[in-house]
Formats: C-alpha cells, structure tokens, sequence
C-alpha cells in the first residue's frame, strides 16, 4: 500500500484499470492488513453508498488502519475502533441527528453570505502569488494556506492558531508519511495509530473549553452552530463537538488545497485547458469540478457489510470490509468518456470524488465555492504555467495529493 511505487499515479491508476477490468470487486490480502474488497467501478461504489445499513461505517474503521494500529486504537478506546466522536464513524439514527446539526449551515444558500470574505481571502492569496518572480513551490507557495483561512474563518479559529491547525492536521493525514511523523512518536508497528491518536490529543486540548465559551459569546461562526445545537433537547457532550470540529478543521483544507495544485499542475500538463478557460471565464465552475474529479484527495473510505450479500455478482459476507476507491470510480470508462483526459468542459461530471448517499461530503458547498473565487481571481492575470521539477506527491492511502509543485509561471 505504502511502497515508493505507489507514489507514481501511472503504477495507481493503471492498476485501477486492471481492477476495473478483471476484478471490479476483487479482494485484496496483505500481509498486516485485514483482507478487503476493493471497489472499483463507480456504480459499485454508489451501490454500496446508498444503503448505509448494510455497510456500516459505525462498526469497523472507515478508515483502513493496518491491524496492529487498529488494535492500537481498540486497545485505547474500549475495544472499539471509533477513535474519534465524528459523523464519518457513525451510522443511522445517530449519524442523521449529528449531520443534521449543520446541514442547513452548509447549503449554498447559507455559504453565499460569506462569499465576500472568502473573496478578500483569495484576492489576498492571488496578489501574493504574483508579486514572486514567477518561479515558486505551489503547494508551498500558494495551495496550503488559502483553504486554511476560509476553513478556520468560518470555523472562528483566530489566524494566528493557523500554523498549529495546519501541522496538526498533516500529521493526521500524514500518519504514515516519514517526512511527517512526529519525534514523540516511536518508530513501532502501530505507528501510524500512535500519530493519529498523538495529533488528536493535540486537537482536544487546542478545543477544550471552546464549546462553553462559544455558548456564553456566541459568534457567527460554525464553532457557535456546533456549539450550541441540541439533539433530543440536550447539547451535544465535549466529546461530539470535538469531534465535530476536528472533522471540519481538517477535512476542510487539505482536500481542497490538494485540488488547487492538482489543477495548477494540470495547467502545465494541458496548456491548451488554461487557455480555453481564459478565454472563456464561464467555464470556471466546470474547471472546479474537473480538478476535483482529476485530483480525487480522498483515496478511499470503507464500509463493513452486516450481513451475507452479494454485489456486482460477487459473494459478500457479514463482517467483510469493502474499500471505496474514489480515484478509480472517476477514471471509470463506462461513466466518463476519455477518462485520462483533463477536458474542462466535461459535461456532464458525474464524479465520485465526495462520495454519495449519506455520508457525501457535508462540506462539498464550501470547497467548491471556494475554488471557483480563488480561479476567478487567479486565472484572468495568469498566463501559463510550466514545471521546473518533479511534482512529489505524499505518501498516503486516505487523503493526499502533492507536497511540492514546482514551476514557473508567467503573468497575464
Ligand atoms: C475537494 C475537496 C473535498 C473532497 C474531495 C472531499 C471528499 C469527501 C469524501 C469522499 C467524504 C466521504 C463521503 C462518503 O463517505 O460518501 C467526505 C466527507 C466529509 N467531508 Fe469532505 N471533501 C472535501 C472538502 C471538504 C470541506 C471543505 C469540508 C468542510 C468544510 C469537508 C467536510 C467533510 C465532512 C464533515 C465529512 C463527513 C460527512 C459524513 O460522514 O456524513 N469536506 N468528504
């Protein structure tokens, strides 16, 4: 899963190919690892998506652990493998009441009131880009920082926490990177659970006592909706709105950030896709769904099925945990025409990269929202872009995308 090869996106995706082909759903067994079938087909994954009772995300890690982390993690946390308070472990009824706490708040309709401010964020990010000579590291340059402000803008996290929010949450995803692993974690088996538990803690004690302060001020803010929601007429515990925020604070950039090199890097591989949409700014929301079906940041989620069943023809039994492959879904040729081609006006898109059912992405609103403001006001003054270097990607299975990008690009 880990090896240096798999940081090559031919070696994945051609793999993702062979999948498709030969073994749409086929079980996968390596060693460390419980057994797992591999999804691969985009109508397989919504399949699987829409009927949250028969695979759960509330019963085994959504998230795939190797099995010295997972018991880890149980062996912390009363034999259960639910790590964190979060709406992406829980199943109905209980995941309808938490999602229902900021449904609403996250409706385009709500969003559009902070429309301006997110505006002032990317002017800002775009002006910086381009008073450099051109020759940057875009991830490090641009990409990382810009979601992180509109993520904790809208949380009420203060700028000046940002740094700490952003280290947190790359040593949670990148819990089995080397470049990102922490000196107070030991080089064990479980390391990737120790990470994870480490960068958690961190959070908790970041939140701690901000649920009381946000229900004596409340601000407008999603700390404050959070905060001072009721489910069956009581507040959520300490423990749910941590959860609540820690999934927002880092589901919330990182994926984003990881779509905007995606489609920087694409503008130098397809000059000619930069050039129709600058002369066509109409085609900018089409772009945004493009760079996120291109991108796909989240690798994976998984689901356990709780009873005997079968799909696509295959034999599922109770207890056997199944892996969404995002990237895969959307280089499925039976959905997409010329699925390897970065074509910005792709219509329609049907991409999988939020998922579906339930659990799709609570905060699809706000990443493409924020991306469309970001490429109104970069693309206009951006000419082109070329690379200097090898892209680097980061070495994870659930949520990655590049850790360096660099280029030269030209001003318009
Ligand atoms: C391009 C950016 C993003 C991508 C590709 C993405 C992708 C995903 C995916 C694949 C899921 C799981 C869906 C499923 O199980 O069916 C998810 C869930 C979630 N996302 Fe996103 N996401 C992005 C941005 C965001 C942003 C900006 C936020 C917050 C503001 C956010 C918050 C969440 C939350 C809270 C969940 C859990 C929902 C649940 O379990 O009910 N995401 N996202």
């Amino acid at each position: 899963m880990l090896a240096e090869s798999h940081t090559d996106e031919k070696v994945f995706y051609g793999a993702y190919k062979w999948l498709r082909e030969n073994r749409p759903v086929g079980l996968a067994k390596l060693d460390g690892f419980d057994p797992v079938w591999l999804i691969s087909k985009h109508a397989d994954i919504m399949e699987v998506e829409k009927q949250p009772e028969l695979f759960t995300s509330g019963v085994e890690n959504p998230i795939l652990n190797d099995q010295a982390s997972d018991a880890f993690i149980r062996s912390i946390n009363n034999g259960t493998v639910r790590a964190i308070d979060m709406v992406t472990y829980m199943d109905p009824p209980e995941h309808t009441k938490m999602r229902g706490v900021t449904a609403q708040w996250f409706m385009p309709r709500n969003l559009r009131t902070f429309e301006e401010r997110i505006r002032g964020l990317a002017r800002a990010a775009v002006d910086k880009l381009l008073e450099s000579d051109g020759r940057v590291d875009i991830v490090q340059d641009f990409a990382l920082r810009f979601p992180l402000h509109v993520i904790m803008t809208l949380l009420g996290v203060p700028e000046s926490d940002e740094p700490r929010m952003l280290k947190l949450t790359q040593e949670l995803f990148g819990a089995n990177d080397p470049e990102q692993q922490r000196d107070d974690v030991k080089l064990e088996p479980d390391v990737a659970a120790r990470m994870w538990m480490a960068a958690v803690g961190d959070f908790y004690a970041y939140f701690s006592g901000l649920s009381d302060h946000r229900r004596a001020n409340p601000a407008d803010d999603l700390l404050s909706v959070i905060a001072n929601a009721k489910v069956d007429g009581e507040y959520l515990s300490e423990s749910l709105c941590n959860g609540y925020y820690l999934a927002i604070a880092t589901a919330g950039h990182d994926t984003t950030s990881s779509t905007i090199s995606g489609a920087m890097r694409a503008f130098a591989e397809f000059p000619e896709e930069l050039k129709r949409v600058r002369e066509d700014l109409s085609l900018i929301p089409s772009l945004v769904d493009e760079a996120i079906r291109w991108v796909a940041p989240v690798k994976h989620f998984m689901r356990a099925a709780s009873r005997d069943t079968t799909l696509h023809g295959q034999e599922i039994k109770s207890g056997d945990r199944l892996m969404l492959c995002y990237p895969s879904g959307n280089r499925d040729e039976d959905v997409f025409d010329s699925p390897d081609v970065f074509d910005v006006t792709r219509k329609p898109n049907r991409h999988i990269s939020f998922g579906y059912g339930p659990h799709m992405c609570l905060g699809q609103h706000v990443a493409k929202l924020e991306m469309r403001i970001l490429f109104e006001e970069l693309i206009p003054r951006l000419k082109s872009v070329d690379l200097t270097g090898d892209p680097k990607l980061s070495q994870a299975n659930f949520v990655g995308g590049l850790t360096r990008l660099p280029v030269q690009f030209t001003k318009a």
